[in-house]
């Protein structure tokens, strides 16, 4: 099977597991490991899970799949995506797809930079206490690159240390002090946690004061990624809708994630179906990604959308994202799930901030696809397939005849486990027979 250098692969779902694995092991140039790897065949081991967590009986596998049609920088993308939930890699490409008619994503990002907070108490003038740790800046700064290792010789290290005082909080004035820390291709919280803590002394000593945090912040909010693209009116129209009606409606389901709440945490979960999907196939700290998410989208005081849509002058629609995304190629789980690596192999990822562009093209992508579908005939009609193929596999159905149950069931529309039962006795009742 000859693979032809683009994202653009029109039914590439119809396709079987293994003839869709072909494209992607041609397509990612990947050595019968890799694709022995990708298959679950040979991949994370339990002698592997016992290197990375204490107490591990085994391994916990999840379904990997890949996201067609990205272009992102006029670059052709197949995302690799792991996550449970039916709909979501459908969803995805097809929102790539729209994105694609309107020229794909445009992405940026900035220095991964990252920030490591040190909590001093007991202070008489926090002001004071502040200003020495400024004055001493520099040396401070020399003192964490000296032990920075790899991460300094590549160009990161500490970039800056900013002080934040507290003058009256419940257990007195406390300052809070931020090293800036750029940590590379790395993730980096290791490399963070140990700059803090080892600089911690000599904070004491210029301060007077008693330090007790010494921690990252997972508000990584200098290490953010962007994408923005745009789709055109007429990609959007459905049968009973113009395009103008599918974008205004899109904006209106924008606005309503951006000035509520309620609205906004669905909102934002359905984005990060896209983003912890990749992030989980890289070996990333999801945990991580979502405290920094959350915490970004709630930066005013209100608690909003981490994306923006429009109508532009051409009545076209234009989306955008902002999101702290701080994400590592090396060290970590990437390093050792052999999964991950393939999925990096895959994307062709050369450093962490394109990896967390791609992150922030597949969020807006995601947040396209479910808004379209909520703005017009809702998201139902699209889960119902999966839903019944998810329900005729789990009474039992061989993989040959859930096709049959699944249609059977959405024309009965009736969806449960005992018409599926029933339909698969029947269905067997009759090739037994036949
Ligand atoms: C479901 O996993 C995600 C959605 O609820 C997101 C949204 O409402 O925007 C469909």
């Amino acid at each position: 099977m000859t693979v032809e250098h683009t994202s653009r692969i029109p039914g590439f779902y119809k396709r079987t597991l293994a003839e869709r694995a072909a494209i992607v092991a041609q397509w990612g140039d990947l050595s019968a490991a890799e694709q022995a790897a990708m298959l679950g065949i040979n991949g994370l081991s339990a002698a592997q899970a016992d290197q990375m967590i204490e107490n591990a009986v085994g391994v916990y596998a999840l379904p990997l799949g890949i996201a067609t049609n990205f272009l992102i920088n006029n670059q052709d993308v197949l995302i690799p995506m792991v996550i449970e939930e039916p709909s979501v890699l459908a969803a995805v490409s097809n929102a790539a797809r729209l994105f694609r008619a309107g020229g794909g994503f445009t992405t940026s990002s900035d220095e991964p930079i990252m920030i490591g907070q040190i909590q001093v108490l007991d202070l008489d003038d926090v002001y004071v206490a502040a200003g020495r740790v400024m004055a001493e800046k520099a040396a401070l700064m020399d003192e964490v690159n000296r032990i920075g290792g790899s991460i300094v010789k590549s160009g990161g290290g500490a970039k800056d240390i900013q002080v934040r005082p507290m003058p009256s909080t419940s257990v007195g004035p406390m300052l809070i002090i931020h090293l800036l820390y750029d940590t590379r291709d790395a993730m980096g919280a290791n490399a963070i946690n140990t700059a803090v803590e080892h600089i911690a002394p000599q904070i004491e000593a210029l301060t007077g004061g008693r330090v007790v945090l010494r921690i990252l912040s997972n508000l990584t909010d200098h290490r953010k990624a962007r994408a923005e693209g745009m789709i055109p009116a007429s990609e959007l129209a459905t049968e009973t809708l113009t395009g103008d009606q599918v974008v205004r409606a899109i904006v209106e389901a924008g606005v309503f994630a951006e000035v509520d709440p309620y609205r906004a945490a669905t909102h934002n979960k359905g984005i990060m179906n896209g983003v912890d999907a990749v992030v989980m196939a890289t070996g990333n700290d999801w945990r991580a990604i979502e405290a920094g998410a959350h915490a970004y989208a709630a930066r005013s005081g209100q608690y909003t959308s981490l994306t923006r849509w429009w109508q532009d002058e051409n009545g076209n629609l234009r989306g955008a994202i902002e999101m702290p995304l701080a994400v590592g190629i090396v060290g970590g789980a990437t390093r050792v799930h052999p999964t991950a690596q393939i999925a990096l192999k895959i994307m062709k990822i050369q450093s962490a901030r394109q990896l967390a562009e791609i992150i922030s093209a597949a969020g807006l992508a995601q947040n396209l696809a479910a808004m379209r579908a909520l703005a017009t005939e809702g998201i139902q009609r699209g889960h119902m397939e999966m839903h019944a193929k998810q329900i005729a596999t789990a009474v039992g159905a061989p993989p040959e005849l859930v096709s049959r149950i699944v249609q059977q069931m959405i024309t009965e529309k009736n969806i449960r486990p005992e018409r599926a039962r029933a339909l698969l006795d029947e269905l067997r009742g009759n090739a037994s027979s036949g």
